[in-house]
């Protein structure tokens, strides 16, 4: 059978249970491919990789050798849980790099979002290929494909902008949920005991907060935006809407605006307030969030985060706009 093709009937995996025997099946078929091998894994932190990390730390232990590359981009927290789940948690055998000052000195000065997107995704195989060669003895690559990747492209994670790892490195590819689609990976994830908020993330776009710090990236902007946009994702939550809304975030743009602080003018950074509701990511409509939400992300953003004077939520549907600013 063609091993990336879903048979016509196989189940979709809505319940614990078949979750469980997915999960005894995939150990056992990845124990008889790896043997006593070494794997290596790119774990953003994403619901993808995750659930292949932790369901390959139940088949293979610590001959998974996963890498977390920090590129300072990662919304507020995101490396710390990575590290607090699979190092403290899962006991996972994992290498943090935190390659933050490389990509903000490589960006610096740089606008053009196509630019920004392609120094991003090189950079990061450029580590990651920098991490694998100081280790020895890997035989094995594994990867979250999941099966829209391989439906929508040739099975490359084409939305990541990460290209490919250099032809000198070959190895032979694991992809344990290659033939899921994402609701039934998150089912999976469950049923291995990742936590909800891992599981159950809103999509985030490979080049991470880079395309929300519009224009050249600035380190002071680059944190008002992680501060607000912890704000947001605080307040969705206690209102409820984390798991109604389908992506939501604060962006920074690169202008200031006229405030008053204490008397006297300042110029400071608008954040903009983005959230969607789509099937597909092609078409997204902007949901009618209730005002007293908005005023309480408002004035928690400016009385909370430095060099903000205004707060602006963005009506725009998709088409005429994207999801994303840049
Ligand atoms: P747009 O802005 O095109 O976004 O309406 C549609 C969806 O794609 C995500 N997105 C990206 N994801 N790398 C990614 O991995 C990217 O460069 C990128 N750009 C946009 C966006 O977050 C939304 O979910």
């Amino acid at each position: 059978m063609e091993k990336n093709v879903r048979p016509a009937d196989m189940k979709r995996i809505n319940t614990p249970e078949l979750a469980e025997a997915f999960i005894a099946e995939q150990v056992k078929e990845v124990r008889e491919q790896v043997g006593d091998k070494k794997v290596l894994l790119a774990l953003s932190g994403g619901v993808d990789s995750s659930v292949v990390a932790a369901l390959l730390i139940k088949a293979i232990g610590k001959q998974l050798v996963c890498v977390h590359v920090n590129h300072g981009l990662m919304r507020k927290g995101e490396s710390e849980q990575v590290i607090e789940v699979f190092r403290g948690q899962l006991d996972a055998n994992l290498i943090y790099v935190d390659a933050t000052d490389r990509f903000l000195d490589l960006l610096a000065g740089v606008d053009e979002p196509e630019r920004k997107r392609k120094i991003i995704g090189g950079e990061f195989i450029k580590v990651f290929d920098e991490e694998a060669r100081k280790l020895e003895g890997i035989d094995f690559l594994a990867q979250g494909t999941i099966y829209p990747d391989i439906l929508e492209s040739d099975g490359v994670k084409a939305h990541h902008n990460v290209g490919g790892l250099p032809e000198d490195m070959q190895f032979e590819l694991v992809e344990p949920v290659r033939l899921l689609f994402k609701d039934e990976v998150r089912v999976v994830g469950k049923a291995l005991g990742l936590p909800e908020s891992m599981v159950e993330r809103q999509p985030f776009p490979g080049p991470g907060l880079g395309v929300r710090c519009l224009g050249a990236i600035t380190r002071d902007r680059l944190t008002a935006l992680r501060e607000s946009d912890a704000i947001l994702r605080e307040e969705f939550a206690a209102a409820g809407l984390a798991d109604k809304v389908w992506q939501f975030f604060t962006v920074v743009p690169d202008m200031r605006a006229t405030g008053v602080r204490d008397g006297k003018r300042a110029y400071d950074w608008p954040v903009i307030i983005r959230a969607v509701n789509t099937v597909d990511a092609m078409t997204a409509t902007v949901p009618e969030i209730d005002w007293a939400v908005l005023k309480k992300i408002t004035s928690r953003i400016l009385a909370e985060v430095p060099g903000v004077c205004r707060v602006l939520y963005d009506l725009s549907p998709k088409p005429t706009a994207t999801i994303e600013w840049e």
